[in-house]
């Protein structure tokens, strides 16, 4: 199916449906210049993201942890919403059920004005104490570390879920809702291999929702959603509505 058809066929089925859930990833972010995770350009220090957001590397190291989120901080500090989360928020808007998504911590969607959305990786402007457990909106760049917890001044880190970790059981089952009962349900920008989102195209259509892809390249997701459409974000997701 040419990228045009492909087009065509989400704009159709999307004028028809009344429940909408998208999923989407670092790729919807990097139209707006933060560097995706799997790219070359998400290296830091030789590091890859794997080796930074797990609990052992900040029990081992914080203060590296810390330096690690300082830079992504200065670079997201820096970017704008785009197009394409534009477009998600005008379909938010013309749904009559709609649930946006994402497993970005950058805070775009919320800057663009989403508000039906989960975050379930966490979000890069939030920190938690890791010995009370309170939770803070912390915009600092850089945040002087070591930071410490306002009430108890133990060691804050940043409020985000790493590798190996749970995540939030309200947000994914809001989630889990969301993927299990739409009509349509468009994944934007993931790779599709870091679980449990890899798991929502497969589980929306055992639902039997209506599956898209909008990817630069073809990902393990491709060859199961109805309509894979090659493109940028911020080109594609806009032509949608
Ligand atoms: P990845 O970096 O794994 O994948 C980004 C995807 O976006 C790739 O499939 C690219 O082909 C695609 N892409 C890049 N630029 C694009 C563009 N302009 N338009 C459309 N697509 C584009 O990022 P995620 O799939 O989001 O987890 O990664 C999932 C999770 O793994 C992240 O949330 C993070 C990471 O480790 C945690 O931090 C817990």
């Amino acid at each position: 199916m040419t990228c045009e058809a492909g087009i065509h066929e989400v704009r159709a089925r999307l004028s028809s449906a009344r429940a909408v859930t998208v999923l989407t990833g670092a790729g919807i972010s990097a139209d707006s210049g933060v560097p995706t995770f799997r790219g070359t350009d998400g290296l830091w220090r030789n590091f890859r993201a794997e080796e930074l957001a797990t609990p052992e590397a900040f029990a081992r190291d914080p203060r590296l942890v810390w330096e690690w989120y300082n830079w992504r901080r200065e670079i997201i500090a820096a970017k704008l919403p785009n197009p394409a989360h534009a477009a998600l928020v005008e379909m938010e808007r013309r749904f009559d059920r709609f649930w946006l998504i994402t497993q970005n911590v950058d805070g775009l969607h919320r800057l663009a004005g989403s508000t039906k959305l989960s975050e379930i990786h966490g979000n890069i402007w939030k920190v938690s104490c890791t010995a009370c457990g309170r939770v803070d909106t912390n915009h600092d760049v850089p945040i002087p570390i070591l930071p410490q917890c306002a009430t108890c001044e133990g060691l804050l880190r940043p409020h985000i879920v790493w590798f190996g970790e749970s995540l939030d059981s309200e947000e994914l089952g809001r989630s889990f809702d969301a993927v299990n009962s739409c009509e349509v349900l468009l994944i934007v920008g993931t790779s599709g291999i870091v679980y449990p989102a890899a798991s929502f195209a497969p589980s929306a259509k055992a639902a039997g929702a209506f599956v898209a892809e909008i990817n630069l390249d073809p990902t393990p997701n491709s060859e199961l959603v109805d309509v894979s459409i090659q493109g940028n974000a911020k080109d594609i997701v806009p032509l949608l509505l």
